[in-house]
């Protein structure tokens, strides 16, 4: 099952029901990029802010959370229409126990790995994580290039899926995502796309994330 979740960081700020709006006929969840400007360069959302975002989305949000030392923080970031939370590896003292958490809180428990972070280090979390996200940009800005680097890692990430029959496990590719790219990112075994700039900067983002789903589907 492929999953298409527009970004919207690039999207209105100043009308976000609407820019969700736009794709809530064909996207399956809403991606939100949190930053906190000291994991990345960058500041989005508060928690107040992301709860009420996720509270007024007319789709289930997939909330990820580029937060510094987020082990204690992830619970505010939480309101009931969030279906998923990830967090970074790189930003987590204690990973098992921040994932074990979210899940306590009725989420998805997602961890994500920047580009310089091995995949290995995913290998024995596996028993507490939903979602794997693997980075194809570095975290912080909308509309940077794919890094096709990457693949590797999602190939070898689709392994220990397909090893362990972990079949409920999503492996979200976060980065660059186009018509151009999607194609890359399916072959080499993701099934949750993340797409930002594709789809709020094209003319109609409805319809872009079903092209991006059809040529997902289709490779
Ligand atoms: C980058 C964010 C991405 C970003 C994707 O730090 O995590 O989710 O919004 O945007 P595009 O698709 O434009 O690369
Ligand atoms: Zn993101």
């Amino acid at each position: 099952m492929i999953r298409i979740c527009p970004s919207i960081l690039n999207a209105n700020f100043d009308d976000l029901p609407g820019e969700i709006e736009k794709v809530a006929s064909t996207a399956d969840l809403i991606h939100l990029d949190v930053m906190d400007n000291v994991f990345v360069p960058n500041f989005t959302f508060s928690p107040e802010r992301t709860r009420e975002i996720i509270d007024f989305s007319a789709l289930p949000i997939d909330v990820h959370l580029m937060v510094a030392e987020v082990d204690e923080k992830v619970s505010q970031y939480s309101s009931k229409n969030a279906v998923s939370m990830t967090v970074h590896f790189e930003a987590c003292q204690d990973p098992l126990q921040t994932l074990k958490n979210i899940r306590s809180l009725g989420k998805r428990a997602g961890l994500a790995i920047k580009p310089d972070t091995p995949i290995e280090v995913v290998e024995e979390l596996l028993p507490a994580i939903d979602m794997i996200v693997v980075m194809t940009v570095e975290p912080g800005f909308g509309g940077q290039s794919f890094m096709a680097s990457m693949m590797p890692k999602v190939e070898k990430a689709r392994r220990y899926l397909e090893q362990r029959k972990l079949n409920d496990v999503w492996l979200q590719i976060d980065g660059g995502i186009s018509l151009s790219t999607i194609e890359t990112a399916r072959r080499a075994g993701a099934d949750t796309f993340v797409a930002g700039s594709a789809v709020y900067k094209s003319e109609n983002p409805g319809s872009m994330v079903e092209q991006l789903r059809t040529l997902a589907n289709d490779c």
